[in-house]
């Protein structure tokens, strides 16, 4: 069941975030709860009781200083973040992740929101989610370093309009 998050959902989110906070960044409730309050979507996939997976995305405008997230409000007028997507380990490769990013390219189709962002790790790299967006269409538009260089990310856009993606299509996820 693909839902809208209730802060019911802190604790599994909070899980899976940890399971995987290496590729992303660190998460506690409060901060979660903050990022939950100015989500322009906030989505968890459940199956039999259990939250298997969430997308978290935030709309241009929002007070959050993540410097990934700064980096397209510097650049772009309008635009979807995803601040997070994480799947279950046992559930990785099934389309719960394609599922997700399906809501987001639909709202951005129907706000007219011309792109959507995100960033992945490639230093040290996260090649499953390097593959997962470059097969959704998502192109580098920049780099950064973070932490005093020891970890390097791509920032990566999907252009809505130019509807190159199998978002919008039936045939894939
Ligand atoms: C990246 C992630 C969200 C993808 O979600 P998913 O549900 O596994 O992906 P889907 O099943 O919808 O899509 C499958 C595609 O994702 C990529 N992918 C998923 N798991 C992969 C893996 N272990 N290795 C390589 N590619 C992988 C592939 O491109 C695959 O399609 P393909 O084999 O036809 O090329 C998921 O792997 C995840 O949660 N990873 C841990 C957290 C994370 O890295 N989040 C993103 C931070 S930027």
């Amino acid at each position: 069941m693909l839902r809208d998050a209730t802060p019911a959902d802190f604790p599994a989110i909070l899980a899976l975030n940890e399971a995987f906070v290496k590729v992303l960044s660190p998460l506690d409730r409060d901060r979660l709860a903050r990022l939950h309050a100015q989500a322009a979507l906030h989505r968890v996939i459940e199956r039999d009781g259990r939250v298997e997976a969430f997308l978290l995305v935030l709309r241009e405008g929002a007070d959050y200083d993540s410097p990934n997230y700064r980096w397209f409000a510097q650049r772009y007028a309008r635009f979807l973040y995803v601040d997070r997507i994480v799947v279950a380990a046992d559930t990785h490769a099934r389309g719960a992740g394609t599922q997700l990013y399906r809501d987001a390219y639909s709202l951005a189709s129907r706000d007219a929101v011309p792109f959507i962002t995100c960033e992945f790790d490639i230093e040290p790299p996260n090649p499953a989610s390097e593959r997962f967006h470059a097969r959704l269409g998502f192109r580098e538009v920049g780099r950064q370093q973070l932490h005093g260089g020891r970890k390097t990310v791509s920032l990566q856009a999907l252009d809505v309009a130019a509807g190159n993606t199998p978002l919008g299509d039936d045939g894939i996820g």
